[in-house]
């Protein structure tokens, strides 16, 4: 079998961590892709994860380049080019950065890796693989965000760590964009398959609780940029990012949240938003159409909303 390859595009903090897993979990081979200014990021930190796998155990071909060429054949591409936010900044404040960025690293990838699945990672993320899609003209199926996961994570950690349960055993969904309106599932979260309306019936927790919960997992991503003061979170995200583009590359048509383009369903045409989809070879196989009760769906609405005001603000900038 042919191997694979997986084009990172930005050698940052998550292009580096994507880099690592990815050879970990042998995926393929990586080329870790930075513009000419950080060319050398990018180098050495592929050559030196590649003098990592003897010790780790795995075969993996990694080099560094700021030539697109080089991304010639990718089966996946995962982009985090772009700027993370710094305290105080909403991921929203990042549009007239990323947009732009994304508008010519769009262009690189639509000329040089146009059989790829492309995931989208850069902020403001719903809007910004919209602005992916749109500029590769790719298949909105090949074309996806991870945001859904990530945020799930969040709430599967929340929940186990309030339950003092394993991580494993709690389920979550969270949907709608990747910003401040993000929707958090409760009615469709379980721990061990039982609802948390259950859990609190059988005191095991409060709605307050919850409802807590619930605010922390939309603040995830802000408490880390508290703590780090200099950037965005990277393991978490990068992990995440790695569950979507396996899936792709092993067919393993797990059913994830992510940014998927909507044509129709949930009341919603031709804009990405986070709902729960089926990945396999194919990409996105099947958009996940669940119910939402009315407090869910408004909800749900005013995140739509959110997310089309900053389709308008890039199109602006990026003069679409
Ligand atoms: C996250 O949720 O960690 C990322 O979107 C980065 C950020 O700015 O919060």
């Amino acid at each position: 079998m042919a191997r694979k390859k997986i084009a990172l595009i930005g050698a940052g903090q998550i292009g580096g961590t994507l880099a690592l897993l990815a050879g970990q979990k042998e995926l393929g081979d990586v080329v870790l892709f930075d513009i000419p200014a950080a060319e050398g990021t990018a180098k050495g930190k592929a050559l030196d994860i590649a003098q990592l796998s003897p010790v780790e155990g795995f075969d993996t071909k990694y080099s560094g380049s700021s030539d697109y060429k080089d991304i010639e054949g990718a089966d996946v591409v995962i982009v985090t080019a772009g700027v993370p936010r710094k305290p105080g900044m909403t991921r929203d404040d990042l549009v007239g950065i990323n947009a732009k960025v994304i508008d010519s690293v769009g262009k690189g990838i639509k000329q040089h890796a146009p059989n790829a699945f492309v995931i989208v990672i850069t902020n403001p993320l719903d809007a910004m693989v919209g602005l992916m899609q749109e500029v590769t003209g790719f298949a909105p199926e090949k074309v996806v965000g991870m945001a859904g996961v990530l945020d799930s994570a969040r709430f599967r950690l929340f929940l186990a760590e309030e339950f003092n349960v394993s991580v494993e055993d709690v389920t979550a969904f969270v949907l709608g964009g990747h910003g401040d309106t993000m929707v958090p599932l409760l009615r469709y979260s379980t721990v061990g398959g039982i609802s948390l309306h259950d859990l609190v019936d059988m005191g095991w927790t409060t709605k307050e609780r919850l409802e807590a919960i619930v605010q922390r997992t939309r603040d995830g991503g802000a408490e880390i940029v508290a703590h780090l003061k200099t950037g965005s979170a990277f393991y978490a995200p990068a992990a995440s990012a790695i569950a979507m583009a396996e899936s792709f590359l092993k067919d393993k048509k797990r059913v994830i949240p992510c940014a998927a383009k909507l044509n129709g369903e949930y009341g919603v045409k031709g804009l990405y938003i986070g709902v729960p989809v089926v990945i396999g070879s194919k990409g996105v196989e099947r958009i996940v159409e669940v119910e939402f009760n009315a407090d869910e769906k408004a909800m749900f609405d005013k995140s739509v909303a959110a997310v089309q005001s900053l389709i308008d603000a890039t199109n602006k900038i990026v003069g679409r």
